[in-house]
């Protein structure tokens, strides 16, 4: 009998500081009426400084996953992580998060995923090959971001800034038998010749490389121990994301019917079977595209970016989390994960619905 995984538990956590588009006004030149018009945010959550992290709202999210699944922490055998927004540089968030929830069992593995804003269907995929081979049998998969303690608040920053917000997403993966609960598919990509286009490209060990003369203020002698963080960086803003919105608009709104199509045609399934489509929340706009181009009413397509902002890794398990609690998944029901980012990188997931 086929081994596949499923989805048993699911979480989320949003910090509970609301700002909205107008408090952004204190800090740079936007308005509500662009950003709202631009992107469909109204507001997104902050986590509290000093107190709150990626790792603490992604323990929050997974305490709520774990007991959905009626499993114990001691249970998990494994942790996936997504988030471009780490505590630390290194080690990764996935070894917090396992001190963060307690977890004594060293048996219990903890891998770091780096893919941004497709980072969770990254995650799941790889949960999701663990689990079908019968290497695991309780697979913690968390998308956690705090983008508001890294992002340009003066003007120079704003596009960026204005869209991303905090939060965190968890699932908890389990095999089963059973292919009407099941994940049925996976779909990763990815295209490097892109990479800065969307990226935080310091602190690393670039020297300049990749971006022509531009030396960022790295020493031009051979001494060594180079300086990772440069004063030009910073007054360069490169410690901050950056992003050419439009390229990344223009081939969003490709790759995501492109990827939902390539896992449709997979498993013999059309649009039309779709209950529900869950796109990763990058912008309103991309999301009302990729309904369009798939022929999808309303009602089968949740988003949620109104409220939140784009929570880059956090988004789709946010949004996954958000529509089973407002009674918008039953059992059984096909749900398309889709998403596009940094990288560039982009993914889809097929799976039926089992909580
Ligand atoms: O999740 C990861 C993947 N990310 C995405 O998928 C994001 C994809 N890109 C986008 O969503 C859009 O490109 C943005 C929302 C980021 C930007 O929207 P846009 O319509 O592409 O704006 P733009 O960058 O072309 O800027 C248009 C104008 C510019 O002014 P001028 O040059 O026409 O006078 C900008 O300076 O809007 C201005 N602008 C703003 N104005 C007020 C840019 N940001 C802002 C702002 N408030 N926050």
């Amino acid at each position: 009998m086929k081994t596949y995984s499923k989805i048993a538990g699911i979480g989320k956590y949003l910090p509970s500081h609301v700002m909205t588009n107008q408090d952004l006004t204190q800090y740079m030149e936007t308005t509500d009426e662009w950003i709202q018009e631009r992107t469909g945010i109204k507001e997104r959550r902050y986590a509290e400084k000093h107190k709150e992290t990626t790792t603490t709202m992604g323990a929050e999210a997974s305490k709520v996953a774990i007991q959905r699944a009626g499993i114990s922490k001691e249970d998990i055998d494994f942790i996936i992580f997504a988030t471009l927004s780490p505590d630390y540089y290194f080690p990764g968030c996935g070894v917090l998060l396992q001190r963060e929830l307690g977890i004594t069992n060293t048996e219990c593995g903890a891998l770091d995923i780096r893919n941004q804003c497709s980072g969770f269907i990254y995650a799941i995929s790889v949960a999701d090959q663990f689990v079908k081979t019968g290497m695991y049998k309780n697979v913690l998969v968390v998308g956690a971001e705090m983008h508001s303690m890294g992002l340009d608040y003066s003007t120079k920053g704003r596009t960026v800034t204005v869209i991303f917000g905090d939060g965190a997403g968890a699932v908890i993966l389990q095999p089963t038998t059973n292919e009407a609960e099941a994940i049925l598919t996976t779909h990763l990509h990815s295209d490097g010749t892109h990479a800065e286009e969307l990226a935080m490209i310091s602190p690393g060990s670039h020297g300049g490389k990749h971006l022509g003369t531009e030396t960022f203020g790295f020493p031009e002698n051979d001494s060594p121990g180079e300086i990772f963080v440069t004063q030009k960086m910073m007054d360069d803003g490169m410690l901050y994301p950056n992003m050419n919105g439009q390229l990344v608009f223009k081939t969003a709104v490709t790759k995501f019917p492109e990827v939902i199509k390539e896992a449709l045609k997979k498993v013999n399934m059309e649009a039309s079977d779709i209950d529900m489509l869950i796109p990763h929340q990058a912008n309103l706009r991309i999301s009302a595209f990729v309904q369009k181009q798939m022929g999808l009413p309303d009602e089968k397509v949740y988003n949620n970016i109104q409220k939140y902002g784009n929570t880059t890794a956090a988004s789709i398990p946010i949004a996954l989390c958000e529509a089973f609690e407002d009674g918008k998944l039953k059992k059984g029901d096909l749900v398309c994960l889709a998403a596009f980012g940094s990288g560039f990188t982009w993914g889809s997931a097929l799976l039926h619905w089992a909580i």
